[in-house]
C-alpha cells in the first residue's frame, strides 16, 4: 500500500516534469500565465474525461481552440471541431491519433506548444501499451464527436 502510494507520487512528479519540458513557461502580452500542474489520473475508458482534463485548457471544451491557455501560446491551438470540414467531410482518424501520440509531423515541423501525449500516457498507464492505445483511440473518437456538421 505504502509502495503503491509512493509510486503514484513519482508518476505524478514525472508527468509534471514531462509537461514542463514539453512547454516553456510562457506569458503573453495580456498577462496570461500558463501554470504547470501535475497531470490528473483519468480513466482510459472515457475520451470525454481525458479531453476535459488534458485538452480543453488549450483547445476549448467545444474543440474550437479557445481554451483559457490559448492566449499564452505562440501558435494557436488547432480548431479540432473543424477537422472533418477541413478534410473534405471525412474525419482523419489516423492522422489525429498519430498527432496525439506525438509521432506525426505536427511535432516534427510544429512548435513545442502541443504536448507529446504518447509519453505522458505511457507513464500514466505504467507502460501498458494496450491502455495507451485505448486512451488515444477514445480521445480520437471523442474529438470525432465534436465535429461541426
Ligand atoms: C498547451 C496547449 C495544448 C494542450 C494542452 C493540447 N494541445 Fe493539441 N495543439 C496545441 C497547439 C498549439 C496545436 C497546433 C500545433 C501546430 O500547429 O504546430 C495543437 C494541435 C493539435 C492537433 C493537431 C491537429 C492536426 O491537424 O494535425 C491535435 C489532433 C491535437 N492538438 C489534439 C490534442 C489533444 C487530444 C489534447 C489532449 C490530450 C491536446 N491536443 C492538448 C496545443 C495544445
Amino acid at each position: 500500500m505504502f509502495i503503491k502510494k509512493v509510486g503514484w507520487i513519482i508518476v505524478a512528479l514525472s508527468l509534471l516534469l514531462a509537461l514542463a519540458a514539453a512547454q516553456d513557461q510562457s506569458q503573453d502580452k495580456s498577462g496570461t500565465t500558463v501554470k504547470h500542474v501535475p497531470v490528473k489520473v483519468t480513466s482510459a475508458a472515457s475520451g470525454k474525461e481525458m479531453y476535459v482534463s488534458y485538452c480543453a485548457v488549450c483547445h476549448g471544451t467545444d474543440g474550437k481552440g479557445n481554451g483559457p491557455a490559448a492566449g499564452a501560446l505562440k501558435v494557436p491551438p488547432t480548431d479540432l471541431a473543424a477537422l472533418s470540414k477541413d478534410n473534405g467531410g471525412k474525419f482523419p482518424s489516423l492522422k489525429i491519433s498519430a498527432a496525439i501520440r506525438g509521432d506525426a509531423n505536427v511535432v516534427a515541423h510544429g512548435t513545442k506548444d502541443m504536448p507529446v501525449w504518447g509519453k505522458l500516457f505511457r507513464d500514466l498507464s505504467q507502460g501498458h501499451e494496450g491502455e495507451v492505445q485505448q486512451r488515444i483511440n477514445n480521445l480520437t473518437k471523442y474529438i470525432e464527436s465534436l465535429q461541426e456538421k
